[in-house]
C-alpha cells in the first residue's frame, strides 16, 4: 500500500515539475523596447550623420512584438507606405502620433516605415526603416544580435513584457489543468 502511493506522488511530482519547467520556458519568450534614437531621442540628425536611424536600426534584430518608442518635442511619428517614405510624403499616413512619447508595437514581420510628420525633418534625415524578422529566423541564442546599438542613434532597454500571450497562456492552462487533475 505504501509504495502504490509513493508511486503516485512520484508521478505527480514529475507531472508538477514538467508544468513548472513549461511555465518558465514561456515567460522566457520575451520583446523588447527600443528606445529610438537614445537618449537624444527622434529628432533631426545633425547634418553630417543623417542616416543615422537606420544605421541603428540595421544593426537590430526586431521581432514580431517588440515595441518601439520614440521619444520627442514638437514633433511626431507617422507611419508611411515605402513610396511615401522615399518621397518624404506626409498627406496620407497609415498611423499618425504626435503625443511626444509614442510607443509603437512592430506586430507582423517585414518593414515597417517612420517618418516625422513635420514639413521638412524627413527629408532631413528623421525617417527610418524598420525590418522585422520572419519567426522562423529567430534563434534563441542570437536574440536581438550583438548586444548594444554602436551609434548612440538608439538604445535597448530592459526586458520590458511578455511576447504570445495568448498562445502561452492556452499552454499554461493547459499544462495547469493536466497537473490540477492529476494532483487533486
Ligand atoms: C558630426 O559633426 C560633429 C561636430 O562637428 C562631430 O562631433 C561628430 O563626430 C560628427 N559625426 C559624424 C558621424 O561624422
Ligand atoms: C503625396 O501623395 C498624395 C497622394 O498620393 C499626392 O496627391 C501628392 O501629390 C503627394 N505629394 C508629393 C509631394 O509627392
Amino acid at each position: 500500500m505504501a509504495s502504490y502511493y509513493a508511486k503516485i506522488s512520484t508521478t505527480k511530482l514529475m507531472l508538477l515539475f514538467l508544468t513548472i519547467v513549461v511555465s518558465l520556458q514561456s515567460f522566457s519568450v520575451s520583446s523588447f523596447e527600443y528606445h529610438v534614437g537614445g537618449s537624444k531621442g527622434w529628432v533631426v540628425p545633425p547634418a553630417n550623420d543623417t542616416k543615422v536611424y537606420n544605421d541603428w536600426a540595421s544593426e537590430n534584430r526586431f521581432q514580431i512584438g517588440d515595441t518601439v518608442r520614440f521619444r520627442y518635442r514638437k514633433d511626431s511619428v507617422m507611419q508611411v507606405s515605402e513610396e511615401d517614405y522615399k518621397k518624404c510624403n506626409s498627406t496620407h499616413p497609415t498611423y499618425f502620433s504626435n503625443t511626444g512619447n509614442t510607443v509603437y508595437k512592430l506586430d507582423h514581420p517585414g518593414p515597417f516605415y517612420f517618418i516625422s510628420g513635420v514639413s521638412g525633418h524627413c527629408e532631413k534625415g528623421q525617417r527610418m526603416i524598420i525590418k522585422v524578422m520572419e519567426p522562423e529566423d529567430e534563434y534563441p541564442s542570437q536574440h536581438h544580435g550583438d548586444s548594444a546599438p554602436k551609434k548612440s542613434a538608439g538604445s535597448r532597454s530592459a526586458l520590458v513584457s511578455f511576447f504570445g500571450a495568448s498562445s502561452i497562456a492556452l499552454l499554461q492552462l493547459l499544462m495547469l489543468y493536466t497537473a490540477s487533475s492529476v494532483l487533486y
